[in-house]
């Protein structure tokens, strides 16, 4: 497994559309572990492939992961990886979660969203499943199908923050101090 380096707003590949994956091989199943590696490592609860520069409809998640040193403790892993996921069907409930993403470090705002989505994808061996997600997985899960569609969570929020945050990301990849 290797660990790849994230790509972060601005970006431009961040806003464009994924691909599908066309085969569930060796190849995709090695960079999947590649994803989880990153993800585990960065930390984090959820990546999409185009987060490491490769545009192609994969998500990675797992919602148990906790740092060693927080409350909790050390908890197994759970790895969920869904190759080409389709979201069939939402809920009608909604649930206000408080999102960050790799891509946009340090910047945390809360997101609206359905608290339950039902997801249908291939699984690590290339096998369909259809999966019903709740709650903090489902807010995942929607975070991640919209990475694959140029969609960012910070297009949830209002004009004027979402150009104050994208503003300092544009200033910090141009190498001048933020303040
Ligand atoms: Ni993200």
């Amino acid at each position: 497994m290797t660990k790849r380096e994230i790509i972060t707003l601005p970006d431009p590949l961040l806003r464009k559309a994924s691909a599908p994956v066309e085969r569930v091989d060796d190849e995709l199943r090695a960079l999947i572990d590649d994803m989880l590696e990153t993800m585990y490592d960065a930390p984090g609860i959820g990546l999409a492939a185009v987060q490491i520069a490769v545009p192609r409809r994969l998500i990675v998640m797992d919602i148990k992961y906790r740092k060693p040193d927080e409350e909790g403790g050390e908890v197994a892993p759970e790895p969920i990886a869904m190759v080409n996921p389709e979201i069939v069907s939402l809920g009608e409930e909604m649930r206000l979660h408080e999102e960050g993403c790799l891509s946009i470090p340090e910047f945390y705002a809360e997101v609206e969203r359905p608290s339950q989505v039902t997801v249908r994808y291939l699984d690590r061996e290339g096998k369909q499943q259809e999966r019903v997600c709740e709650d903090i997985l489902a807010t995942v899960v929607q975070h991640e199908v919209d990475h694959l569609n140029g969609k960012l969570f910070i297009d949830y929020i209002s004009r004027l923050k979402r150009d104050r945050v994208i503003k300092k990301f544009v200033k910090l990849a141009k190498g001048e101090v933020v303040a």
